[in-house]
């Protein structure tokens, strides 16, 4: 087996699926780029995260999948210090720059969909921005039901992608190209799919990565299993 990464985790190659294989070769290809460019286009999830800031107790678990660079999801979960926050991501040149740019929190290289992340523990979040929209849906739904496994019966799963209507070609760092599909009844059946209760999908006007509009879709959810806390 391939070694991947020494760490608190091993990574193997046998441990990186096909498509997390993908998508750390793309990651790994736009990491220096994607700290240029990304912040007009992770504006939406800042006011996702101060409104789950407000609800969390000092000490809590919190893991950010796909945590990119570590800006702004995992720096703003460690600003006010009292959270444990784990990122995990499959792009070593990502990684780099989380532990740069966050030195408070836990990077680790763990392929969302392999089995490995059953080894992570539970979390009372997890949080997951624009790493799932290129996924087809069946393996959108596995990524949802693993996050559904790796929360607490009373945590929160929050799960943030561009609404893409299909068939629309998107521009991409590297020209355009044609995402799956996902609007926001997608997202409500595949949480359904997944074992998530939905709580809302929250809609807010978004920026593409070159700068094009676009709607953010912003799950909140909890395991199915879990206390009802809407009442
Ligand atoms: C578009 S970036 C978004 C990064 C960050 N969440 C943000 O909001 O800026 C997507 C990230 O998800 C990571 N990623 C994609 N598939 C993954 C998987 N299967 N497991 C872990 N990380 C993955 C990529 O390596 C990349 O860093």
């Amino acid at each position: 087996m391939t070694c991947l990464r020494k760490g608190e985790f091993l990574m193997t190659a046998a441990d990186m699926t096909p498509y997390g294989k993908e998508a750390a070769q793309v990651a790994d290809r736009v990491a220096a780029r994607y700290a240029e460019v990304a912040p007009a286009h992770q504006d939406s999830q800042i006011a996702v995260i101060e409104r789950l800031l407000k609800r969390l107790p000092r000490g809590a678990r919190v893991l950010d999948a796909g945590c990119g660079t570590g800006r702004p999801t995992c720096a703003q979960l460690c600003a006010g210090g009292g959270l444990d926050v784990t990122g995990i991501d499959v792009s070593e040149a990502m990684l780099a720059a989380a532990r740069a740019n966050v030195p408070e929190a836990r990077f680790l290289l763990v392929d969302l969909l392999g089995e490995q992340a059953t080894g992570l523990g539970t979390f009372d979040a997890v949080v997951s921005f624009f790493c799932l929209m290129n996924l087809p849906e069946p393996v959108f739904v596995s990524a949802l039901a693993r996050f559904a496994s790796l929360a607490r019966p009373d945590g929160a799963v929050i799960v943030g992608v561009p609404e893409r209507p299909g068939e629309t070609p998107v521009e991409g760092l590297y020209g355009t190209y044609h995402p799956p599909r996902c609007t926001r009844q997608d997202l409500r059946r595949r949480a359904g799919l997944a074992g998530l209760t939905v709580e809302e999908i929250e809609v807010r006007p978004g920026t593409g990565i070159m700068g094009a509009e676009e709607d953010h879709l912003f799950l909140h959810a909890r395991p199915a299993s879990s206390p009802d806390r809407s009442g």
